[in-house]
């Protein structure tokens, strides 16, 4: 089937809820609202922030989100009981534009060991919840969890109860990433052909990266006909992860020649949306990562820069500046004021309020005394610091390190717990192991080391570094990360970076059981 329909296509941003439930990935409040804002300025449809009965700090952030998205339409997960649905509902109260997703699963597999459900029950559940969804809001969206691993008549049946039920965006997920291009492109195509009033929904895409495809399976989607298509910035989210965001917009702008589809993203936010996502969730972005890795508009070889010197065509596909990557430009030095660097954020689209300002400013005039050249992406660490860390309820007050040959190496530190300063010395077996020791003392804590990594932002030796820092308590396992000139300083911010984060996994719990009837 050939889809000459153009309708622009609607990305739904689901970061903030399937991007979150990474291993690893845990936001604090104030960060969901950031990326929620930064989501809702580059063009996002539909923003899902959370899954409201999950835990009172996802009701939170909906409801938030909710209060501050200005176009976006916002969304909460809900599974197919009442009181998920009406938690949704409560949460996106204040929205302009609400969205209820609810869902269930639809495939063999699941149904029998997962839901302990027969066919006709799981018909009933997408009925009861998507009319109890309506009773909300106007948009209401229905996934067939596992789509891909169900029977096709099943699907086609499960999508004609939700539409009748009242659903206006029917999703097709690939849960556990085990489709193909060609096979998702055919149950798009099936689903539209042989269910009733399938012209009167919008069909839309949810795809895992398992085997690597979630990209092309939701590109394939669109050339069925899906009109929506769910991503994350980077691609984070379950395991593998799901599609990235910056990759399905990129590819829909480049190959516009075979794949003739708008989308309302401003792409030249796309590196800084990857960048904050990075950093909120301490997950790096792999060097050759498409669109957003460092790597990305580097040529190294002879041959092409060659090439690239007599026309940037020879290798370039897209410019740097079409997804926010400039040159690396010097800038401001120590007598640099006020003025210059809020001209210097405004070009590098922070948008800081006056007490996050000013306390980037400081730390910005402290890096400058230290360090001769400010680049950008030295503002750029300095600043995601400063949103990561500015509503943290632990904090590092002051850090001293000793070490070096004929020494034992050892930390004093004082930290701020919600309020209250506990200060400490200890020894280590380095000064790494010192400070992480103290961190320990001063707040007790049961979770273990899983990774230390230190990375520079520029160049040179007198380079910021960053540190990320992986904890693990009961299963659940964090990312901090933090940059500093001094290494030691950026590893104990880091530390208790991942502890704040810690603070706000160990609040979240999974879910009462399903119960459809409840
Ligand atoms: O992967 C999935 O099936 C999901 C659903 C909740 C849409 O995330
Ligand atoms: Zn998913």
């Amino acid at each position: 089937m050939t889809n000459t329909d153009t309708t622009p296509i609607q990305i739904f941003d689901t970061t903030l809820r399937d991007g979150e439930q990474s291993p690893g990935a845990a936001m604090t409040h104030e960060e969901k609202l950031r990326i929620a804002e930064l989501l809702d300025e580059m063009g996002v449809d539909i923003i899902e922030a959370g899954f409201p009965i999950s835990s009172p700090g996802d009701f939170k952030a909906v409801q938030e989100i909710s209060k501050i998205v200005k176009r976006a339409s916002v969304c909460g997960l809900s599974r197919a009981g009442f009181k998920d649905v009406d938690r949704a509902g409560e949460a996106l109260k204040g929205a302009f534009r609400p969205r209820i997703h609810t869902f269930i699963s639809t495939s063999p597999v699941h149904m029998k060991h997962k839901l302990n459900m027969g066919e006709n029950a799981v018909l009933e559940a997408i009925g009861a919840s998507v009319t109890r969804a309506r009773n909300y809001t106007s948009e209401v969206e229905w996934s067939a969890e596992d789509a891909t691993r169900t029977v096709p008549e099943f699907l086609v049946r499960c999508v004609d109860v939700a539409i009748n039920s009242g659903a206006t965006v029917i999703n097709v997920p690939d849960t556990v990433g085990y489709s193909t291009p060609q096979e998702f492109f055919d149950i798009i195509t099936m689903l539209r052909e042989r269910v009733p009033n399938s012209d009167k929904v919008i069909f839309s895409t949810h795809c895992h990266n398992d085997l690597g495809l979630a990209v092309a399976n939701s590109l394939a989607g669109v050339l069925a006909g899906a009109r929506q298509v769910e991503c994350t910035i980077n691609g984070i989210g379950e395991r593998a992860g799901n599609a990235a965001l910056e990759e399905i917009v990129m590819a829909l702008k480049v190959r516009k020649d075979i794949m003739p589809f708008t989308t309302g993203i401003n792409t030249t936010m796309l590196n800084r949306a990857s960048k904050l996502v990075s950093n909120v969730t301490g997950f790096p972005v792999q060097y050759n990562k498409a669109i957003v890795g460092k790597n990305a508009f580097s040529h190294e070889s002879g041959i092409h820069q060659d090439g690239m010197l007599k026309n940037v065509e020879t290798y370039e596909i897209m410019r740097p500046e079409d997804v926010g990557v400039h040159a690396t430009s010097l800038m401001l030095g120590k007598l640099s004021g006020r003025h210059a660097f809020r001209d210097k954020l405004d070009s590098m689209g922070y948008a800081l309020e006056a007490e996050a300002f000013e306390d980037a400013f400081r730390r910005f005039k402290d890096l400058a005394d230290k360090k001769k050249h400010v680049f950008d992406e030295d503002i750029a660490a300095l600043v995601d610091d400063e949103i990561v860390r500015g509503h943290d309820a632990i904090l590092v007050k002051s850090v001293r390190v000793e070490s070096g040959t004929g020494i034992k190496p050892n930390a004093q530190m004082t930290l701020s717990v919600a309020g209250e300063e506990r200060s400490v010395r200890t020894e280590g077996d380095g000064p790494v192991d010192a400070i992480f020791k103290a961190i320990r003392e001063a707040f007790p804590h049961a979770a273990t080391l899983q990774l230390f990594q230190i990375n520079a932002v520029t160049e040179g030796t007198d380079a910021q570094a960053t540190v990320s820092v992986r904890l693990e308590e009961n299963g659940r396992t964090v990312t901090g990360k933090a940059s500093d000139i001094d290494t030691m300083a950026a590893a104990a911010f880091a530390y208790v970076n991942a502890l704040n984060k810690l603070l706000v996994k160990r609040e979240k719990r999974a879910p009462e059981p399903l119960s459809v009837a409840q």
